[in-house]
């Protein structure tokens, strides 16, 4: 053997380090459980007490439309995210940079119907998740007519693809040529594609051929789904907990292209989208909340 020069023992490799700092899990309980989303009324019955997360699972469950989905930067809450919606999705894919946020995603699909084994989520996460599902079932807002295990269950089979699980790991930014090529997606299309806070496009150019290449994954009169903030100041190292990032995103993408609203749809029409509808709204919930990303901007359009 040859006396390769490491670090000490004992010393985490960058990659480790790396990894150490962020914890999906974490930043997601922060949201969830500290926020106090999920809860029981007095009536003992399941419901989302949360005015910013009901309005966005209302926005979706209305702007999905019947058929596959395929959520770019999917992040640790994309089962959350197509679960209002799950009965009208035919089949969904989420595309992530992060692979720890993959984990918790698999973690998610699979805990939830009582299968695999957990090691970044636990058994309080799947149980809030059981919590969610319910209040979706039970509440007249979103009237979606299954029970919340029907749900789950049906949010896992839907995620199910050749014996695995169909969510990727992939750089939507630096891959978006093999995504607009088919290459990366063996030339699937989609009804719907979804951008949850998740442009981290560099400037208008980057973010056009984007747009283009995803355009090109659209099936015949599918649409794109965008939801995002008014105000974003970049990903820094260390965020707050609530906001933060893998640190491969810090590292790639640490400061975004901050656009306006009709900066925005000037390149969906650039790219030739139709129908493009936009919807303001002010973050309720939290003074912190409002403070930090202002309100939310939701697009959809038609390829
Ligand atoms: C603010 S989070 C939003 C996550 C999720 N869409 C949601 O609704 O909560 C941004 C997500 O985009 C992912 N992301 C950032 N840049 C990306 C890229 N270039 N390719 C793929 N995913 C990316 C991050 O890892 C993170 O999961």
């Amino acid at each position: 053997m040859t006396n390769i020069e490491g670090p000490p023992r004992g010393t985490p490799s960058p990659e480790k380090e790396e990894r150490g700092k962020y914890n999906p899990v974490d930043v997601l309980r922060e949201r969830e459980i500290d926020s106090g989303v999920f809860g029981v009324d007095r009536r003992g019955r399941e419901v989302i007490k949360d005015k910013d997360f009901a309005y966005i699972a209302s926005y979706l469950r209305k702007n999905i439309q019947e058929g596959s989905v395929l959520n770019l930067g999917g992040g640790f809450m994309h089962c959350h995210r197509i679960l209002p919606a799950i009965d009208k999705i035919t089949h969904a894919t989420s595309i992530d940079i992060s692979d720890m946020n993959n984990q918790v995603v698999r973690e998610f699909l699979e805990g939830s119907v009582g299968l695999g084994t957990q090691t970044l989520i636990d058994a309080s996460d799947v149980a809030v998740m059981r919590t969610y599902a319910e209040a979706l079932s039970q509440d007249p807002r979103f009237a979606v007519g299954y029970e919340g295990k029907e749900l789950l269950a049906m949010l896992y089979e839907k995620s199910r693809r050749h014996e695995g699980l169909d969510v990727i790991t992939a750089d939507v930014i630096a891959q978006m040529e093999e995504l607009g090529s088919g290459a990366l997606l063996k030339n699937r299309t989609f009804d719907n594609v979804l951008f949850l806070w998740s442009i981290f496009t560099r400037d208008r150019d980057e973010t056009l051929h984007l747009m283009e290449n995803v355009k090109k994954l659209l099936s015949e009169g599918g649409r794109i789904v965008i939801m995002d903030v008014w105000e974003y100041s970049g990903v820094e190292e260390d965020g707050d907990a609530m906001h933060s990032e893998d640190q491969v995103v810090a590292r790639n993408y640490p400061k975004p292209w901050i656009w306006t609203t009709e900066e925005f749809i000037d390149i969906l029409e650039e790219v030739g989208f139709r129908n493009i509808r936009t919807e303001e709204k002010v973050v309720e919930e939290s003074e912190e909340e409002e403070d930090a990303i202002g309100g939310y901007i939701c697009i959809v359009a038609e390829a």
